[in-house]
């Protein structure tokens, strides 16, 4: 007998408690946090949906590694594990450790980015983008069009646009192109998977055009998952197997192991080009550690190593999306908006639609991360106009293209039940929908507004 019901393929050893706190509490706390969830104390949080990154529960093998992490300046046994388990993974000749995803975009790109260079992506990652354009190069997202309507559903919304990849490449001349990226999953377009066909003509068109190709690796195992369910000649194909050909498609990736590595703090760079390697290595050297720990500590390297094996098991994998789209499933039977077909990380909202008499320029998204707060002490995170708005002449909104709040599920931390309390707070806020008030800005800072801005209901 084959049962439907999915369970958490793992039992709880260790817990932390949840505070429980009430509705008038909250308010107190909120108003105290200038309505901005991210200044909001992590202990005066209920459910806490920010973010997928470095907030996974790991597993009783990981911290079994934790005990036997070799804390060698040079190297430590457990550098080596975790670079083979990276090298039968990636297949890539060279990996540099960093401390998490972001240390690893900034030397690669550092190294092959500068004034005059472009680079292209299915989307740029917020940190991506801003370690691209730190270096003075240009990054342009070339995304399909359907992954940009939320209702709309299809198979692989994460997909690159790759007649417009062709066009960007003839117009800014390939010499000027100094690599593509393909993000997969494609976080900043919902979660939503690339498949293997589109990542195959991408990497056919970065060869043509002598154009390296690197994957922002964070979330692979979950765009594998996707591919076996979806793509139906990778029905057959582990998932590990499925990662492990995407891979051979490139020539190097950026990995933030805080993601589908299932640990803490941690990631990586891997590459197969030799010289390339050797100008990282001294910017990994001058910025995040010796070649054999980079910026990560022995036993972390033990936990990464065994995560990047964890997270390919087919147990965890269905039941990760599942969780996923269990939520997302629930929220859009009740008739609450959210991006079609439902991500593997996140489910997003579309607050745009869901509080329509909100103007744009009265953040949709933040009141509804606010109002999930107060109604049920969960916290999300606003990624609209807040985090992507820009300001006209006159100071005026130049909206993001949609007002998305996203739900970022952790890895092994919540339990269905966690889950069913969400879904039952979302449908007081279907209720009171009407009530929902728009937000001002009453102060901001020059850069990255949606961390310290603070806000007011108007
Ligand atoms: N690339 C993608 C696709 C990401 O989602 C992230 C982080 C990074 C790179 C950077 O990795 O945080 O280890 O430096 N995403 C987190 C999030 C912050 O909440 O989605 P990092």
């Amino acid at each position: 007998m084959k049962y439907k019901t999915i369970i958490e393929p793992f039992r709880v050893k260790m817990v932390e408690s949840i505070r429980m706190t009430t509705e008038k509490e909250r308010e107190k706390f909120l108003k105290e946090a200038k309505h901005n969830l991210f200044l909001v104390k992590a202990e005066d949080v209920i459910i806490d949906l920010l973010t997928d990154s470095g907030t996974a529960a790991m597993s009783s093998k990981q911290w079994a590694g934790i005990m036997i992490g070799d804390e060698s300046y040079a190297g430590a046994k457990s550098w080596k594990k975790m670079e083979a388990t990276i090298k039968d993974l990636t297949g890539y000749r060279h990996v540099l450790p960093t401390h998490q995803g972001r240390a690893a975009e900034r030397i690669l790109y550092g190294c092959i980015g500068g004034k005059g260079k472009t680079f292209i992506s299915n989307t740029h990652f917020d940190t991506t983008r801003a370690n691209i354009e730190f270096s003075n190069a240009e990054a342009i997202d070339c995304p399909t069009e359907i992954g940009k309507k939320p209702s709309v559903k299809h198979p692989f919304k994460g997909n690159m646009n790759v007649s417009k990849l062709i066009s960007t490449i003839k117009e800014r001349g390939q010499e000027n192109v100094a690599g593509v990226i393909l993000t997969v999953t494609n976080n900043s377009g919902g979660g939503q998977p690339v498949s293997m066909k589109n990542a195959k003509k991408v990497s056919e068109i970065c060869k043509k055009h002598n154009i390296p190709l690197i994957i922002d690796a964070c979330r692979i195992a979950e765009n594998a998952y996707f591919i076996k369910q979806r793509e139906k000649a990778y029905k057959n194909n582990t998932y590990k197997e499925i990662a492990q050909k995407m891979f051979a498609l490139a020539d190097g990736c950026t990995m933030s192991a805080k993601k589908d590595g299932i640990v803490n703090m941690g990631g990586f760079l891997a590459l197969n080009n030799d010289k390339l390697t050797e100008q990282c290595k001294n910017e990994l050297i001058i910025t995040e550690g010796f070649i054999t720990y980079g910026g990560i500590s022995g036993r972390d390297m033990e936990a990464i190593a065994v995560g990047l094996e964890e997270v390919f098991d087919p147990d965890y994998l269905q039941y990760r999306i599942a969780s996923t789209t269990y939520l997302g499933e629930r929220l859009d039977q009740m008739g609450i908006p959210i991006m079609l077909p439902v991500g593997g990380h996140a489910v997003y909202i579309d607050a745009k639609s869901l509080y329509s008499h909100i103007p744009v320029d009265q953040y949709p998204g933040q009141s509804l991360a606010c109002n999930l707060y107060l109604k049920g002490g969960i916290r999300s995170s606003e990624i609209g106009s807040v985090m992507f708005g820009k300001k006209g002449k006159n100071q005026e909104l130049i909206p993001a293209p949609m007002e998305l709040v996203r739900l970022a599920i952790p890895r092994r931390v919540y339990t269905q039940s966690h889950i069913d309390y969400v879904i039952e707070v979302f449908e007081q806020i279907k209720k009171e929908k009407k009530k929902a008030k728009g937000i001002k800005i009453v102060k901001e800072p020059k850069y990255l507004r949606h961390f310290t801005s603070h806000f007011k209901f108007v």
